[in-house]
């Protein structure tokens, strides 16, 4: 269950509607939630999170939330209160994992998206092994259970395993994954160095213009995911989340739509045949739908 926006400007979840997703989402038997600072819906999800809990239906241990530090708060210095800024507006103890949202870092200050009078965004010189040092202190704090990373090549998981002095290393990188950009070499570094995939858009995204590459075509309306998904009596979207979990990597589809939460969660009474996931992997194409602005070059 992911609940997210990439800019606020441009995808601030409507009041509410957060709330009630995740509500639905764990009435339906979700537990993993992917949030974010920077996706100001926090507060929903920590009140979704406690109601659920008051109500005697989940134990806080049941859940997995995962936060995000944002760009604009990667020197040393700022990890740890940026985390118990998240925690006070969740109004949890902890979270069970806290990641690096992306290996770049944005001028530290007010303006979580800094730009230049050219409109450019203002980067800052950062140090990733000295933030990585910060998450590992946030966790023998206890403040996060497990610490990872997101949007981490080869070379930047490297220079962090290969950290001298490595107390924590990353559990987990979050990267965009799916059956139109499978990550195949990502995939194998990572299991080598047990570190777990956990493939955002993987259902190839809201296709929103502002920040999707739209040239891409529709993964859901693949004649493939949809022939597999005939024979299961079963969604393209089921298929591709099924293709996802079947080789190991996590998948935090989002949906608002509670028909489509609901879905997103009936992939565990059906599995694809060695010959289907071959023929699904086929359809990489090594293209990523999600064009953030801040990739660097853009
Ligand atoms: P909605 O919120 O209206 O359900 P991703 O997880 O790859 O980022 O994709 C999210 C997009 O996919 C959202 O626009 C969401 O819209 C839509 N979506 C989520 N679940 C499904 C589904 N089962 N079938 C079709 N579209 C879906």
């Amino acid at each position: 269950m992911q609940c997210y926006m990439h800019d606020s400007a441009y995808h601030e979840t409507p009041k509410g509607s957060c709330l009630e997703s995740v509500k639905i989402a764990i009435d339906t038997g979700y537990r993993h939630i992917d949030g974010a600072f920077v996706y100001f819906n926090e507060h929903e999800v920590g009140q979704a999170i406690r109601e659920k809990i008051a109500e005697g239906r989940i134990k806080r241990e049941d859940i997995f939330y995962c936060g995000k530090l944002w760009n604009t708060c990667h020197p040393p210095e700022l990890v740890r209160p940026t985390l118990e800024k998240t925690l006070k507006i969740l109004q949890l103890d902890y979270v069970d994992l806290y990641i690096i949202e992306l290996p770049m870092a944005f001028k530290p200050g007010d303006a979580l998206y800094p730009k230049d009078e050219n409109g450019k965004f203002i980067y800052h010189e950062t140090d990733l092994c000295a933030t990585w040092e910060a998450m590992e202190a946030c966790k023998d704090a206890g403040l996060a259970k497990s610490i990872g990373v997101s949007n981490f090549n080869r070379r930047q998981l490297e220079m962090i395993l290969n950290k001298p002095g490595l107390k924590h290393k990353p559990v987990s990188n979050q990267v965009e994954c799916h059956p139109y950009f499978t990550q195949p070499k990502l995939l194998e570094f990572c299991r080598q160095h047990d570190i777990v995939i956990v493939g955002y858009s993987p259902l190839g995204t809201s296709r929103d213009e502002t920040w999707v590459n739209v040239s891409s075509p529709p993964l859901l309306k693949d004649p493939v995911l949809n022939a597999i998904g005939k024979k299961y009596n079963k969604t393209a979207a089921q298929v591709a989340l099924r293709f996802s979990i079947q080789r190991g990597v996590v998948v935090i589809p989002k949906s608002f739509n509670p028909q489509r939460i609901r879905e997103n969660f009936q992939i565990f009474d059906f599995s694809l045949t060695d010959e289907e996931m071959k023929e699904i992997a086929a359809l990489n194409k090594n293209v990523r739908y999600v064009e953030l602005l801040i990739w660097p070059g853009a």
